[in-house]
């Protein structure tokens, strides 16, 4: 299959997952119910489910059976969008080519769909019947907490925000972006690992390459800020500029950025090498994806 269909198909069986996880539209109250699912279903790219279910594959051939992990991480995902577009942070319209969740729901109930989604993961990695036992659940739970929580994302947002309306120094902007974006990456990548029963040599080298791959996605998320068209990414260009962030591109300008990235990428697939993976294909072919989006 060419890596293009693969994406569809694996878009399309994350969001079957994830509909089945969800409440119904007709519980009570319908307004959080339907704010959840409003930001789920807008249309993205699912990189990190895809990351995950690709990396248990890549180590043990099975991939099914950890679709509710991927459903969880997707859920922390996108509450962090509905979160990182409120008014009190980076104040965007446009998301996933569709309004923000508290345009059109309010910021109240936007703040809750989020905190909301951000639990429901948890119920789902504790509830769903993994084929695993409750230790390997377990450790996906500390996983997931630590590249969600403040080891991880929410100190990653933190100095986002702190570091807005002055250049921040090159050390803290790679703080910011390991952290904010790549954290979950790398819990994506390393709960794939977890569930595929990877030897520890086997999560290292995973872990590198995540680890890469994950400030690359950063990289080029500040590139597309700048080169990106609005209508193809389904969010506002420039809004980094306008709130004036931090970024590589601020830091290092459009050029140097993309050698960086695309550097990371090539390190992130020469560490594949020595993972012992039965097929390390998918994965680079999403390090590459990574570097060549234009969304
Ligand atoms: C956007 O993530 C926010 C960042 C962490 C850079 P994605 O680019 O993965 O957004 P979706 O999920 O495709 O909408
Ligand atoms: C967001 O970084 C990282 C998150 C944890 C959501 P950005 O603020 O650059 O993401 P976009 O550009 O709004 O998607
Ligand atoms: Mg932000
Ligand atoms: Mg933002
Ligand atoms: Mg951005």
């Amino acid at each position: 299959m060419d890596f293009a269909s693969y994406l569809e198909s694996r878009i399309s069986l994350v969001d079957q997952a994830i509909e089945r996880w969800l409440p119904a539209s007709t519980e009570y109250p319908a307004i959080l119910i339907d704010a959840m699912r409003y930001s789920l279903f807008a249309k993205g790219k699912r990189i990190r489910p895809i990351l995950l279910l690709a990396t248990a594959e890549a180590v043990c051939g099975e991939w099914q059976p950890f679709l509710p992990a991927a459903c969880a991480i997707e859920m922390i995902h996108t509450y962090s969008l509905i979160h990182d577009d409120l008014p009190g942070m980076d104040n965007d319209d446009l998301r996933r080519g569709i309004p923000t969740n508290h345009k059109v729901f309010g910021e109240g109930h936007a703040i809750l769909a989020g905190d909301a989604l951000l639990t429901e993961a948890f119920y789902v990695l504790a509830s769903a019947d993994i084929p695993r036992t409750e230790a390997v659940k377990l450790q996906l739970v500390r996983e997931l907490a630590q590249a969600a929580g403040w080891q991880g994302m929410i100190r990653g947002q933190t100095a986002d925000l702190l570091n807005e309306g002055n250049q921040a120094s090159a050390e803290m902007v790679h703080f910011i972006h390991r952290n904010k974006t790549g954290a979950l990456l790398r819990g994506a990548v390393r709960m794939g690992a977890i569930l595929g029963l990877a030897a520890p040599n086997q999560l290292d080298a995973l872990t590198a390459y995540a680890s890469q791959i994950g400030l690359a996605f950063q990289i080029v998320d500040d590139i597309l800020d700048v080169e990106g068209e609005t209508h193809v990414m389904g969010k506002t260009a420039g809004s980094d500029q306008a709130a004036d962030k931090s970024t590589f591109v601020s830091l290092y300008g459009i050029q140097a950025s993309k050698d960086q990235a695309q550097q990371l990428v090539a390190e992130a697939q020469q560490k594949l090498q020595q993972a012992g993976l039965l097929d390390a294909s998918r994965l680079i072919e999403l390090a590459n994806f990574i570097v060549r989006r234009v969304w």
